[in-house]
Parts: C-alpha cells; sequence; structure tokens
C-alpha cells in the first residue's frame, strides 16, 4: 500500500485555503492510502513562540484535522514532538545536506529577510522536514507549491544516504493540488489566501461564524463587467468565488457557473454554500473542543503508532552510518 505523510505547523489560524487545498484531500487520502499526518510543533520553534501560545495552538490544530475528518482508526495522527525520532534523524539529515543546498532554499531566504531573530533552525528546517518524510518510508508527500523545494531536498538526501551508506530509506515524491483547489485572497484575488494575510477581511477562518462568512462574501472583490465566468486571468476575483462554490459543492468552477447572470446571486449562493459545509466542522470542532483530555489520548495512540514505524527506521540509519548501539 502506498505509504503517504505529510505535515502542518500550529501556527495561525486554518483557513478555507488550508481546507480545500490540503485537508479535504488528507481525509480522502486516509481511505486509499496508509497515511500519517504530522502536527509539526518542533518545526514552529523555528520562530520565537509564546510557550502557552504554542501548547494551545497545537491542541487546536488537531482538533481542526479531527473536526475535518481525520479519523484516527483509519490514519496516523500525531505531533511531532512527541516522537523524539524525529529530532534525532534531523541531526543525520543536517549532516547529509550539503551547507550549499539548504543555502539555496527560497522560503529560508523569503523567512530570514522578514524575522528579527534568524535562528539556526529556520537554516536547517528542510532536514527536519526531510527527517520527517523519510522515518515513515513514505512515497507520497501532498503539500502546497511552496514546499517543492523542501521535498525535492529529501529526495536528494535520501540518494545521497543510500549511496554513501547503503539502501535505507524511500526515495519520496511530492504531489500537488489541483489548480482549482487554490483559494485566492477575497480582497486581492491575485494572491492566496494566507494566515499571515494583511486583510482579515480576505481570509476565511474555519472557524468564522456564518454571519462573518456572509460578510466577507459579500464585500469580496470582483469587477466591473459584471459577467459570470471563469477566466482566472480576466477575472480573478468573479473565478475565486467561482472555484470556492465549485469545490464546496463537488463541481468544477465552470459547471458552478452555470445560471448565474449577476454577482449578487453569486455572492450568496457561495456563502451558503461555504456555510453548510464547513457547519459539521465547526459543530465537531465545539464536541472535540469541550474535552481536550480525549484529543490528547487520541494523540498518544497517534505517537505509539508513529513511534513503531519511525524506530525501526532510525535504528536501521543508524546502523548504516556506523553509530556504536548500546550494548
Ligand atoms: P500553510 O497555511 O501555508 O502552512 O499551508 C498548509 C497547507 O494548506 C499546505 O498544504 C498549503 O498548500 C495549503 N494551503 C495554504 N493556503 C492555501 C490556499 N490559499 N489555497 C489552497 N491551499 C492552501
Ligand atoms: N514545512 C511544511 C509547511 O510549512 C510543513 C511540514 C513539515 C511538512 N514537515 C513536513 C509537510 C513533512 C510535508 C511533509 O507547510
Amino acid at each position: 500500500m502506498t505509504r503517504v505523510f505529510s505535515g502542518i505547523q500550529p501556527t495561525g489560524n486554518v483557513h478555507l485555503g488550508n481546507v480545500l487545498g490540503a485537508l479535504l484531500r488528507w481525509v480522502d487520502d486516509q481511505h486509499t492510502a496508509d497515511s500519517l499526518y504530522c502536527v509539526v510543533d518542533l518545526h514552529a520553534l523555528t520562530i520565537p513562540q509564546d510557550p502557552v501560545e504554542l501548547r494551545e495552538s497545537t491542541l487546536r490544530l488537531a482538533q481542526t484535522l479531527l473536526a475535518v475528518g481525520l479519523d484516527p482508526e483509519v490514519c496516523t495522527l500525531f505531533v511531532q514532538s512527541q516522537v523524539h525520532e524525529h529530532a534525532e534523524l534531523a541531526w543525520i539529515m543536517q549532516c547529509t545536506a550539503s551547507y550549499g543546498e539548504l543555502s539555496r532554499m527560497t522560503q529560508f531566504k523569503d523567512k530570514s529577510d522578514k524575522a528579527g531573530f534568524v535562528s539556526g533552525g529556520l537554516f536547517t528546517y528542510p532536514a527536519l522536514m526531510a527527517a520527517d518524510i523519510l522515518l515513515y518510508d513514505t512515497d507520497l508527500v501532498p503539500v502546497g507549491d511552496d514546499q517543492r523545494q523542501h521535498v525535492e531536498l529529501a529526495r536528494d538526501v535520501a540518494e545521497r544516504f543510500n549511496s554513501r551508506y547503503g539502501d535505507t530509506f524511500v526515495v519520496p515524491k511530492a504531489t500537488f493540488p489541483t489548480a482549482g483547489a487554490r483559494v485566492m485572497d477575497l480582497q486581492d484575488p491575485t494572491s492566496k489566501m494566507s494566515k499571515s494575510a494583511d486583510s482579515a477581511a480576505g481570509t476565511i477562518l474555519l472557524l468564522d461564524e456564518p454571519k462573518v462568512i456572509e460578510k466577507k462574501i459579500k464585500r469580496a472583490v470582483t469587477d466591473m463587467d459584471a459577467e459570470v465566468r471563469y477566466d482566472v486571468a480576466a477575472k480573478p476575483g468573479v473565478s475565486n468565488l467561482l472555484s470556492i462554490l465549485g469545490a464546496v459543492t463537488g463541481r468544477t468552477p465552470e459547471e458552478a457557473a452555470v445560471g448565474y447572470t449577476q454577482y449578487g446571486p453569486l455572492k450568496a449562493d457561495t456563502a451558503a454554500a461555504v456555510v453548510e459545509r464547513l457547519a459539521p466542522i465547526q459543530a465537531r470542532y465545539a464536541e472535540l473542543a469541550a474535552d481536550p483530555g480525549e484529543t490528547q489520548r487520541l494523540l498518544g495512540v497517534g505517537a505509539a503508532k508513529a513511534t513503531e514505524l519511525a524506530s525501526a527506521t532510525l535504528a536501521r540509519a543508524k546502523d548504516h552510518l556506523g553509530l556504536l548501539p548500546r550494548a
């Protein structure tokens, strides 16, 4: 069976782009592949975090993933720091990746330009990500386009390690969502909806109340020609609404456009469809949030399952490297 692994950082609030572009795909994949999903709290440490906030957002993100539909009976859902093999293999990966390779990562350049404090971990972050992936003999890594270079690095270090020390790691491949799965900012439809968007009005959060969702969609930027048609280049705002409407109702954007001649009804129906799609997720989230102990129990089960796989891979890597085992 194909092994799938992906990770998400417990920073910022989950928004509609995360749900449509990534999380619903994770939910589908869990039924067709042997899947592991990881809340990567160690990656969050590359930027200084408030301890109380980090602990809370880790739990909240796990609850969000469960609410969206990840089923701990079907997939393995866990928190990165609860499986210490990640940190240990990350060191080995740091010693397998070259300084030059890490220096070429565009995300490091972007983030270090903006950060006040640039940690060593921000630079070696892709080595930890490679460890995450390689620990589980992963075949496929579903990620956003911005992670393409990091998965490429994981492939390169896996191949280098295998050729230096003998067959140890499965060489993984990234998979990317289809173009329609890209949700754009409602206020600036040429850039993607993101946690860090300057305009809160352009981002629909998973836990936004129906009234807030309606307001944000009603105020979404469109254009002057008042024709409903899917054409990303000429009509980015309208096309974004159509791809959202299509995605939440299981249709293509072109199919979603049929029957609309005005923006008003398109916006009203899109808002109603988003509210309806998110309602059961929000309800499930509220249940989970009322019982944090149960989420922590489920994460413990996930960490135990993950540890079993990770410890075997790490032991293999250490053996091939020539690290002396404890007697
Ligand atoms: P991020 O929020 O950037 O950490 O991304 C977490 C996951 O959600 C990644 O797989 C991203 O590709 C996906 N994602 C983030 N923003 C969007 C968006 N606007 N549209 C579609 N997918 C997104
Ligand atoms: N770096 C990824 C991001 O910021 C998250 C991540 C960490 C990840 N480890 C991973 C994604 C392993 C896929 C596989 O989005």
